[in-house]
């Protein structure tokens, strides 16, 4: 039976489904776990079911033996695998996008705007302190979201969900991609505009590009200057594609009106200042928190896994190159291990 690990209990019934065929060990700790503890649980698996909390390198690939055909990495970011080392490596990364996951984020996303643009946390503390005395004409007045502009950075799937919600509040989209996609445009009613423009015109920008080299820090001083003054910004991509400090520093001068981030630069930390602020909205990275995403995320994770163990190109492939090099099901009980031939 082929050794599955699993690296912490998740939502949903797939493992137990797993289990009835395959030997599947899940980490007893409800915490991430070290390297050195995922490979001494780990070793010989010929799959692991990873989370987002752990960095899969090259050396902790190679620690886990030369079985190990996939890494299904139960989220739809993949920023903390080393893809290329698993493809050197002919090892299989899949992910877990879906129209649940996605949909989930998009409406976390807008669950963020409307808090900060009508001070929803703030005014909920308030009333829970008993500090509400009868209707006043001044306390905690918001903005509309209704006309003002909706700036979004990243018109992937989970953009474009967050762009269809934008035009049932009657904004204006606008929207910034490495690719113009003309169609994508027409359908959602949204308009292409450069960084620049986009950030210069946006009352709101939400962030819903991967994290990568390229946009390590994209939302930086400089980019945060030319952003409309008192405009919010939106983050449930990664958090590393702001510049903490620059932000800090723009919600003390009034620069920014207010940020809804549910992804931190250094997480697990949230930022100490910003913790401090009514108008910092932070969370827990939840924004696909909710029972249906998280189910369908196990179901998708265990799927990849079903499939690839049984010989099959699994749905979600982020590294599609390595199928040519794949590590094959060894034929017999011993770690032995063929690979395949390109075809
Ligand atoms: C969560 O952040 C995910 O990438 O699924
Ligand atoms: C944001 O919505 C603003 O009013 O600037």
């Amino acid at each position: 039976m082929a050794k599955i690990f699993v690296t912490r209990q998740i939502p949903g019934k797939a493992l137990e489904e797993l289990a009835k065929t395959h030997e599947v060990v899940v980490s007893p700790f409800d915490r991430p776990l070290a390297a050195d503890e995922i490979v001494e649980m780990g070793k010989g698996a010929e799959a692991a079911l990873t989370l987002l909390t752990e960095r899969w390198t090259g050396e902790l690939m190679d620690q886990m033996g030369p079985n190990l055909k996939i890494i299904s990495n139960y989220a739809v970011g993949f920023d903390n695998i080393d893809v290329k080392a698993a493809t050197e490596r002919g090892i299989l990364v899949c992910n877990t996008p879906s129209d649940e996951v996605n949909e989930a984020v998009a409406e976390f996303t807008w669950a963020l705007i409307l808090s900060l643009s009508r001070r929803v946390v703030e005014s909920s503390e308030f009333a829970d302190k008993g500090a509400y005395r009868g209707w006043e004409p001044h306390i905690f007045l918001g903005r509309d979201v209704y006309s003002k502009t909706l700036g979004i950075i990243g018109l992937g799937r989970i953009g474009s969900m967050v762009a269809r919600r934008a035009k049932g509040f009657n904004m204006r989209v606008v929207y910034y991609n490495r690719d113009k996609d003309t169609d994508e445009e027409k359908e959602l009613g949204v308009e292409y505009l450069d960084l620049d423009s986009l950030l210069g015109q946006s009352d709101i920008v939400s962030l819903h590009v991967p994290l990568t080299s390229e946009t390590r820090h994209l939302i930086n001083k400089d980019s945060i200057a030319k952003m409309k003054n008192g405009a919010y910004l939106i983050n449930t991509s990664r958090g590393p594609i702001i510049d903490e400090h620059a932000v800090v520093d723009a919600l003390r001068s009034g620069k920014l009106g207010g940020v809804g981030l549910d992804v931190h630069e250094n997480e697990p930390a949230t930022n100490p200042e910003m913790m401090q602020m009514e108008n910092a909205i932070l969370t827990p990275h939840i924004a696909s928190a909710t029972v249906e995403a998280r189910e369908k995320m196990t179901q998708q994770a265990v799927d990849a896994i079903v499939k690839v163990l049984s010989g099959e190109k699994p749905n979600d492939l982020v590294n599609p190159e390595a199928w040519l090099s794949k590590r094959i099901q060894a034929t017999d009980s011993s770690s032995r291990i063929a690979v395949a031939q390109a075809q």
